[in-house]
């Protein structure tokens, strides 16, 4: 095994050559890890290039409902989750048709009490609503999507709900972005009651308290915070949403409001603005679970292969490919 830095990365850079494989990497990866990638984007961007790409193999630096979409949408391509148990918590909290497990505790914010009991399922909510239309964040499972009528991302939620021809839609299973959503459209949105413990930490207080401190600040958030964090900020967006609104912006200074990894690509492509994390404790740890030493020992050893077996994989995709055919 090299030892750290450049060395590393050249090896992988040789690996990633033979392989004829290409690096995808989230917005949320370490810095070092952005750096070796060959594409770098939100859930929305890296789907259409694991659609999309000439290669035969992706190794996917993220979680793994992102190699699974990738898996979903290459079938014949070699897919690669360097740390295979780099989960999202958000997409373990709805379960097909058995009771989901016990809610985990995380430190920094209150639970929020269930809008469904625990032992509800979504077989049991499309029971509830007949004919209603299934939208799914892509931060679900594999089989979550098989069952739903069309994925949507953070970018794209209220575009997907537009586009269908019903008055309501049910929306798994973040209920941060159903109710950013429902703000959004005139449809009713019946929400399920995920969170992603990242960002439902904050509070409108750290709005207040980043605007005292930084008050040249524009405040951006995800739509993964809380609504009334949401309704208190400037801007509302995915990840690459706020690289480019940053961008765009005359503002010198931005606070973020969201997982602190994405400072490094906005310092990075903004070397003139000032950017200040909401919180400095936005941190995902299944995001950070990747390292150069993982994706290089993915590659020798060819470790984790994610396939999505297809009797899940057909549906699936069905609900992924209605979202990408929308502009
Ligand atoms: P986006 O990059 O699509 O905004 O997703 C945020 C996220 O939480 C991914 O896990
Ligand atoms: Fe899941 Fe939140 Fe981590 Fe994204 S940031 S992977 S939604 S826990």
């Amino acid at each position: 095994m090299p030892s750290t830095g450049t060395d590393l990365q050249d090896q992988i850079l040789t690996l990633k050559k033979q392989k004829h494989a290409i690096i995808l990497a989230h917005n949320y990866q370490r810095d070092e890890v952005q750096d070796i990638a060959d594409f770098v984007g939100d859930s929305l961007e890296l789907s259409r290039i694991a659609a999309t790409q000439e290669c035969d193999m992706i190794v996917f630096c993220g979680v793994n409902f992102m190699a699974e979409s990738a898996s979903i949408l290459s079938p014949d391509k070699t897919v690669l989750l360097p740390e295979v148990e780099a989960n999202c918590p958000m997409a373990d909290m709805i379960q097909v048709d058995s009771p989901r497990p016990v809610r985990k505790r995380f430190p920094g914010f209150d639970a929020p009490r269930f809008l469904f009991p625990p032992e509800f399922t979504l077989r049991d909510i499309k029971k509830q609503y007949p004919g209603t239309p299934v939208v799914t964040y892509v931060n679900t499972t594999a089989d979550i999507k098989a069952e739903s009528d069309i994925c949507c991302t953070s970018a794209n939620v209220v575009k997907v709900i537009e586009s269908l021809p019903s008055d309501q839609v049910i929306c798994i299973p973040d209920k941060n972005l159903s109710a950013w959503a429902a703000k959004n459209t005139k449809k009713k949105v019946i929400a399920w009651d995920g969170f992603c413990h990242v960002h439902e930490r904050v509070i409108p207080e750290d709005v207040t308290k980043a605007r005292k401190k930084h008050p040249e600040a524009l405040v951006m958030a995800h739509p993964e915070c809380r609504i009334e964090v949401l309704e208190i900020s400037d801007h509302v967006t995915s990840t690459s949403g706020m690289l480019r609104f940053a961008k765009s912006s005359d503002a010198a200074a931005f606070v973020v409001g969201t997982e602190i990894g994405l400072l490094y690509r906005l310092r990075k492509e903004n070397p003139g603005k000032m950017f200040y994390p909401l919180r400095k404790d936005m941190i995902c740890p299944n995001m950070k679970k990747t390292t150069l030493h993982s994706v290089f020992r993915a590659f020798q050893e060819n470790t984790h292969i994610v396939k999505v077996p297809d009797h899940i994989r057909i549906p699936a995709k069905i609900a992924l490919d209605r979202m990408l055919a929308i502009p």
